[in-house]
């Protein structure tokens, strides 16, 4: 568990944009040089073009040209730590090794710790596009 980690989750979730659910959701990624990237939830009146707050810190820690994840934080409201999405487990695995803690918080203050290998066993990546792509994969 990672206080400072958790706390950077805590602070972004404010910035949520979640007019639709009122579900606000804040991520911290802490990468291989130790920095940490925050993302929360956007959501948009055409509802599927709403993203996730996982995908945000992704995209601010690639923006800033890091790939390499090695602890996440997610935090949502309620009592019970909120796992991440399907989707989020899939664009986590891009970026973690399987034994990557992944922290799930609730606003009380509950917490569950798992890992990426956990959350998505079996994740699909490149190995598998090298292994079948028709035309080599890079
Ligand atoms: N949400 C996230 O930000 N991360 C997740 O892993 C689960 C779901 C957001 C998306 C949407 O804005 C709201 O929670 C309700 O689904």
């Amino acid at each position: 568990m990672n206080q400072e980690l958790i706390q950077a989750a805590r602070n972004v979730r404010d910035n949520a944009h979640t007019p639709y659910s009122n579900f606000q959701v804040g991520a911290a990624v802490r990468t291989s040089s130790g920095t940490i990237f925050v993302g929360c939830n956007v959501e948009n009146a055409a509802y599927p073009e709403g993203t996730c707050a996982e995908a945000g810190a992704i995209a601010a820690m690639c923006a800033a040209g890091e790939y390499e994840i090695s602890e996440v934080a997610v935090i949502a409201g309620g009592s019970r730590p909120v796992p991440p999405c399907g989707g989020c487990r899939q664009k986590l695995a891009e970026f973690s090794t399987g034994d990557v803690s992944v922290t799930m918080v609730a606003m009380d203050g509950s917490m569950q710790a798992t890992t990426v290998a956990d959350l998505l066993p079996g994740a699909f990546d490149i190995d598998h596009l090298k292994a079948g792509a028709t035309v080599p994969a890079p």
